[in-house]
């Protein structure tokens, strides 16, 4: 697939000039320049799709799904479309509420008929940039994930034909596919690319952390919040796996570990060994972006934790001993002010999320 890569994902979408003047001036301030002040003033103005905001890498688009403003514009509005479920009742983002962090606020996931899932209904916020989606990593592209959720009888329960019935019979849907796709031909392949494409602009960065880190803005960040930056990368060792570098802060590594969280409740879900079929990889699960975790409460594979501070002292704790634990969970002992300096780093992390995101369709 186009878009799969061994190489870190700065090495293969920068420009190369602009890596060679990274190099010269060195270090994690640089990269303002490339980016600028990380927004763009408005989508019109030419360049489809707009640089990133700044702490982000460019987006990865496969080569058989090219972004266009025009299958945005109908992926959103299918993102929000309760009529792709079987009985009109679920969309995605009945799951994935823009104002809960594209989350939905609740433990578990709630679909037709008030069915619930077992797992928590992760973000979607730069799940552009994952290599695998789902806890467990089973699909491979954002088109591949999207075909999951329509499908699945506990979710939308929905099919090709219900959906090329029911969309069909909408002018608005027939024009918007022939805009997006040069005809009116609506099926599960298109619904898939066009939603994966409106995904691929839930972008948030440009935090305070950003401006702090990436930008000039050495204001940005409360003393609390330096603080608490220090202990993610030192005592903490959460950069480990939540990822910043100099260039761009994915605060995920893309791996799979187990932390030991479910391993209280029986059976635990055997996470990322249910697609490797591996023993070492039992309780695994993918590490999740950390940006705008303030809003996508409960945390966690299984919705198990309510709040940051309690996530904090959940690794405070070093986890929950089992035998597959990842060899990085080790007892913290955080001192009560570390705690809260942490905490007040994570909150640094909202990001100023650009009107294309949050917008629900005026029709
Ligand atoms: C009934 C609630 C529900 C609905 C509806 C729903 N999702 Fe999800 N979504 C979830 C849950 C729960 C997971 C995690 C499941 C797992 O990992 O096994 C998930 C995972 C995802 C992921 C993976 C994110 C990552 O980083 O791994 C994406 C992307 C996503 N959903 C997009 C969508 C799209 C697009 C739709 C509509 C076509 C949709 N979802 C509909 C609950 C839902
Ligand atoms: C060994 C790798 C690793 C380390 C070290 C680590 N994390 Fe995580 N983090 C993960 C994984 C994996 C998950 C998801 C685990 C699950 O659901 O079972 C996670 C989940 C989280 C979540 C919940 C995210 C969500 O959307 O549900 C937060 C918040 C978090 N980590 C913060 C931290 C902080 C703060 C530290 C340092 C004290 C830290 N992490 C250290 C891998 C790690």
């Amino acid at each position: 697939m186009a878009m799969k890569s061994h190489h870190p994902l700065r090495e293969r979408l920068m420009p190369k000039k602009a890596r060679l003047g990274l190099a010269v001036i060195c270090g994690g301030i640089a990269i303002a320049l490339i980016f600028g002040s990380g927004f763009p003033a408005s989508a019109g103005g030419g360049e489809f799709p707009p640089p990133p905001p700044l702490g982000l890498d460019e987006v990865p688009v496969p080569e058989n799904n090219p972004m266009t403003p025009e299958k945005v514009a109908l992926g959103r509005r299918l993102f929000f479309e309760k009529r792709l479920s079987r009985d009109a009742t679920v969309a995605c983002a009945s799951c994935h509420m823009p104002r809960r962090g594209f989350s939905n606020g609740r433990q578990y996931g709630i679909g037709i008929g008030g069915r619930i899932g077992l797992r928590n209904a992760p973000t979607i916020i730069n799940a552009a940039y994952n290599d695998t989606l789902f806890w467990d990593g089973r699909a491979k592209s954002l088109e591949e994930q999207a075909k999951g959720p329509i499908q699945h009888p506990a979710e939308m329960g929905a099919n090709e034909i219900h959906i090329s019935k029911t969309l069909g019979t909408l002018p608005f849907y027939r024009e918007s596919f022939r805009r997006a796709f040069g005809s009116e031909k609506i099926t599960l392949d298109r619904v898939v690319k066009a939603i994966a494409t409106f995904e691929r602009t839930i972008l948030s960065g440009n935090s305070l952390f950003d401006r702090w880190f990436f930008g000039s803005d050495k204001s940005a960040l409360t003393p609390a919040a330096v603080r608490g930056f220090k202990l993610f990368r030192g005592k903490g060792n959460c950069v480990k796996c939540h990822l910043v570098d100099s260039f761009s802060a994915p605060f995920t590594d893309q791996k799979f570990h187990n932390l030991g969280v479910g391993f209280d409740s029986r059976p635990p879900h055997p996470g990322r060994e249910k697609i490797t079929r591996r023993a070492q990889d039992k309780g695994k699960f993918k590490t999740p972006t950390l940006r705008d975790i303030t809003k996508s409460m409960p945390y966690m594979h299984d919705g198990s934790i309510k709040t940051l501070e309690e996530v904090i002292d959940y690794y405070d704790r070093g986890g929950l001993a089992n035998p597959n634990i990842d060899p990085d969970m080790k007892p913290l002992k955080f001192l009560k002010s570390e705690k809260s300096d942490l905490l007040e780093f994570l909150k640094s992390l909202d990001g100023s999320p650009s009107k294309i995101q949050t917008k629900r369709p005026s029709h």
